[in-house]
């Protein structure tokens, strides 16, 4: 009897022991539980599909920076184009589009310089400019500046005149050319300086679109008005109330710079977000810090705020350096604050524009980075967008304690789901999403994180049930999720993506599924003491297992 409790007693105080000692060295996180979280998305960088009416205010708001443009002769009825791209002259001697290649030498990308003010970007990336009147305009100049700006003049039907800075107006030639010496000032009828203007893609409204578009005053009152009020410390109290224990806040490399970011970029998202941490605080949430948009753009989206949709962020060591030195602004200012769980050192970059190596490189320094304030925070790398294995990162060996891959889980945005039924879609989660997850799950490295799933699809006649059916399937496959998973979008103007209507409408219900398993232990533990006593009774560590 005597032995049988010593038997039972020592190992249940042994544990007791290593619990405690877990904690100590877990930090304030979770206390072990898993990531239910919500994305507080178009917060603190906009995105104008989450939330359209931003943008409402700014003149000629349908040519903003990465507007996709074409140009045609009214009279010679062919398009201006950039033979080969660019490095050239302009020719207007281009008819419908057709193939793939010359459909792209007839876009020019807008790099708003006022609402009437314009550069003109073509796809090989030089910059249209003209020396002078009476100078044909061609595509060579590497950066813009006057000789490359250009006054756009529009009437109501698309039809447009441009003109140099010294007021003389664009033409095509009859030897379909584009020179700068029309006689005067050409009317709106058909003639050799009007051109149609063909809006081809609009769909860049991020931070740079919105400020340079407004203009600083204006965008100031804008994004403060939006800052303060999209969301409060009432949806923490919402989130708190529904379980979910951990936010993921996308932030912009210019909250480093606050509150004087360079322009366009408009300070104060720094205050909100230290008022996001107190809200968080005070019910029991956890942050993750989300660098959603970096330096040069590491996807050419406008949630990475690019200007144009180009991806620069991994060809200049200047931009890498620079993210780096937000990770260390970030982590230095939160690492001790109660509310921080993790740090994500980049959103979704592209596997199109941005190489393996350089994310490796950059990911490992931006771990070590964090490690200088804290042995605990949670680090976590994206896995890149596009086409890329999340095993890449597993192989890449970029820290060894508390780091986490984050994985972006949308049944949308592939050609793969467009006609998928809704049991389609179901079975994807249970085939695909689940064996992948499993398998990255028993990977011997990083944590698993969905940091990014919504209760949507291309479904266009889902009823409530089906919704409700396609939620649970998301959750009871994302709660095997080692780390957890986070909802994408606390607030959307599309309300399927909107997790305040799919909790309020009951379409997506949380409660079905209830997560009981805990973030497994994989920390590096460098107390001697642990690591004498584990080893030393291995068995203690099972029998501790089975207490979690
Ligand atoms: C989807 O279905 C429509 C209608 O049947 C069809 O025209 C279209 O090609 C399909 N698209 C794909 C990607 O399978």
């Amino acid at each position: 009897m005597g032995t049988g409790f010593c038997n039972w007693v020592l190992p249940v105080i042994l544990c007791c022991w290593v619990l405690f000692l877990s904690g100590v060295y877990s930090g304030d996180n979770l206390n072990g539980r898993k990531v239910r979280g919500v994305n507080l998305g178009g917060w603190l960088v906009v995105e104008g599909w989450i939330k359209p009416s931003l943008f409402d205010g700014i003149p000629n708001g349908d040519m903003l920076d990465g507007t996709q443009v074409q140009f045609k002769s009214v009279i010679l009825q062919k398009y201006v184009s950039a033979e080969n791209g660019g490095g050239q002259s302009l020719t207007v001697d281009r008819d419908i589009p057709s193939p793939w290649e010359t459909f792209r030498f007839l876009l020019k990308q807008l790099w708003r310089v006022s609402e009437t003010e314009f550069q003109f970007r073509s796809f090989g990336g030089q910059f249209l400019t003209c020396d002078a009147a009476g100078d044909s305009v061609s595509a060579t100049a590497v950066s813009p500046s006057t000789k490359e700006t250009f006054y756009v003049e529009r009437n109501s039907n698309n039809r447009v005149h441009i003109k140099l800075e010294s007021g003389a107006y664009l033409q095509a030639t009859l030897a379909n050319q584009l020179i700068a010496d029309y006689p005067g000032t050409p009317g709106w009828d058909d003639n050799m300086a009007t051109f149609d203007m063909i809006i081809v893609a609009n769909n860049l409204h991020g931070d740079y679109q919105l400020a340079n578009g407004y203009g600083h005053d204006k965008a100031k009152k804008v994004l403060t008005e939006h800052r303060n009020n999209f969301i409060k410390q009432e949806d923490f109290i919402f989130l708190y109330r529904h379980g979910i224990n951990t936010v993921r806040i996308p932030v912009g490399w210019w909250i480093a710079q606050d509150p004087t970011p360079p322009p366009p970029f408009i300070g104060g998202s720094l205050a909100v977000l230290d008022n996001a941490f107190s809200w968080a605080q005070m019910y029991d949430i956890r942050c993750i810090i989300d660098l959603h948009a970096a330096p040069g753009s590491q996807n050419g989206m406008e949630h990475s705020s690019s200007r144009d949709g180009s991806i620069d962020w991994s060809t200049s060591p200047e931009y890498i350096s620079q993210s780096l030195d937000v990770i260390d602004f970030l982590a230095s200012r939160y690492a001790n604050h109660p509310a921080l769980l993790g740090i994500e050192l980049l959103n979704e970059p592209s596997a199109f524009g941005v190489p393996l190596d350089a994310l490796v490189s950059y990911y490992s320094k931006g771990y070590q980075i964090v490690r200088n304030y804290s042995s605990t925070t949670y680090v976590i790398i994206c896995q890149r967008i596009g086409n890329a294995d999340p095993l890449e990162l597993y192989q890449a060996n970029i820290g060894s304690s508390n780091i986490v891959v984050d994985l972006h889980y949308y049944n949308l945005f592939d050609i793969f789901f467009v006609n998928m039924s809704a049991g389609d879609n179901i079975e994807f989660i249970f085939k695909s999403r689940q064996t992948q997850l499993q398998a990255l799950n028993k990977a011997n490295g990083p944590l698993v994180f969905i940091g990014e799933w919504v209760n949507e699809w291309n479904v266009t006649s889902g009823s409530q049930m089906d919704y409700q059916e396609f939620g649970r399937a998301q959750l009871q496959v994302y709660d095997t999720a080692s780390f957890g998973w986070a909802y994408w979008t606390l607030k959307n103007d599309r309300k399927h993506w909107d997790f305040e209507w799919n909790i309020n409408k009951n379409y997506l219900q949380l409660e079905q599924t209830k997560v009981t398993s805990q973030i497994p232990n994989r920390r590096e533990i460098s107390s001697a003491a642990f690591f004498a006593f584990h080893g030393s009774s291995s068995h203690l560590f099972f029998n501790c297992k089975c207490f979690k």
